[in-house]
């Protein structure tokens, strides 16, 4: 049995609660309004696209876990990658602000346009190209250090001075919903906060450098559902400034969330299309079987 196939197996839920899950999310979608006819009618047009991936397959090693893959990325949109586990969502993720140039076995083929231009190509600034691309990952992981230095750490280090430090402290806490929470006690620990307080925190960091682009993956895996919603909300808010793409394994969440949706099963995009669509009407059979809990 390929490895990618043994993970998805031993990750899965029990197909009961997949299909249960399913349903729910089904219904979420069919309730959701498309996005902006705008978005519809030029959706292949440049300005409306903030990235894209052109052919994109990734390899560990000899080990090949992204083939051939091509889908957009809408400006002030929010994108979700579905799909079983171990089918490269981390990965394909990961390669979009070049977190995986730190493995040394990873290896690609193909491009990544951000703005239409090759973020790959020789003279990035990978520094800079991760401030206009900010990361969140599944389990919050604050710096060991004052909230408040969570925060301005980042701009710090791209060259604010401490004079402008206090206030995009505020903006950023406050543009992460955290900072009715937290304002009284901004010196304190950030080890301190609640899972779902460092979760913001960690986007609030994030958004601190003024990112275009923000990926998230799984960032609520680790929540309860109260902070999950918190979070789901602000995501939803976030999509006003900046350009998210979610990978989640929560159907109803990428329902909930996410204007356009990616199928990816065993390195390859399965379907793209409106979140509306690939939940209730989608091209391929796969996709409806994954969708409905059949597998993964
Ligand atoms: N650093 C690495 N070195 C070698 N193989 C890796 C590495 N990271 C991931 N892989 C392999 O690449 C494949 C895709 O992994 P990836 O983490 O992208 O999947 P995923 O879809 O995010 O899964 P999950 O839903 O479980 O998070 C898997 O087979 C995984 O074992
Ligand atoms: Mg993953």
């Amino acid at each position: 049995m390929p490895a990618n196939t043994r993970d998805s197996l031993s990750k899965a839920k029990p197909l009961k609660d997949r299909s249960e899950e399913a349903k729910i999310a089904i219904k979420i979608a069919a309730d959701l309004t498309d996005p902006p006819e705008i978005v519809r009618e030029d959706l292949l047009k440049t300005h409306v696209l903030k990235m894209e991936s052109v052919e994109l397959s990734h390899w560990y090693g000899d080990n090949r876990v992204l083939s051939g893959i091509s889908m957009p990325i809408f400006n002030n949109r929010v994108t979700a990658i579905i799909g079983p586990s171990g089918c490269g969502k981390s990965t394909f993720l990961r390669d979009l602000n070049r977190m995986n140039d730190l493995v040394k076995i990873a290896r690609i083929a193909g491009k990544i346009l951000l703005d239409g231009q090759d973020i790959y190509a020789e003279h990035i600034d990978v520094v800079q190209l991760r401030k206009r691309i900010g990361m969140v990952f599944q389990k919050p992981n604050p710096f060991p250090m004052s909230i408040e230095n969570n925060i301005a750490y980042g701009p710090y280090v791209h060259g604010v001075k401490h004079e402008g430090l206090d206030e995009i402290v505020e903006s950023s806490l406050k543009k992460a919903a955290l900072w009715e929470e937290v304002n009284q006690r901004l010196k304190d620990s950030a080890l301190s906060l609640s899972g779902g307080q460092q979760q913001r925190l960690c986007i609030a960091r994030a958004l601190s450098v003024q990112p275009e682009v923000l990926l998230m993956d799984e960032p609520c895996s680790s929540l309860d559902p109260h902070a999950t919603a918190k979070i789901e909300d602000l995501i939803t808010k976030l999509k006003q400034d900046y350009t998210v793409v979610i990978v989640t394994h929560n159907m109803q969440q990428a329902a909930r969330v996410s204007d356009y949706t990616a199928f990816f099963n065993i390195g390859e995009l399965i379907e793209f299309d409106r979140t509306k669509k690939i939940f209730a009407n989608p091209e391929r059979k796969m996709t409806e079987e994954y969708i409905s809990g059949r597998f993964g």
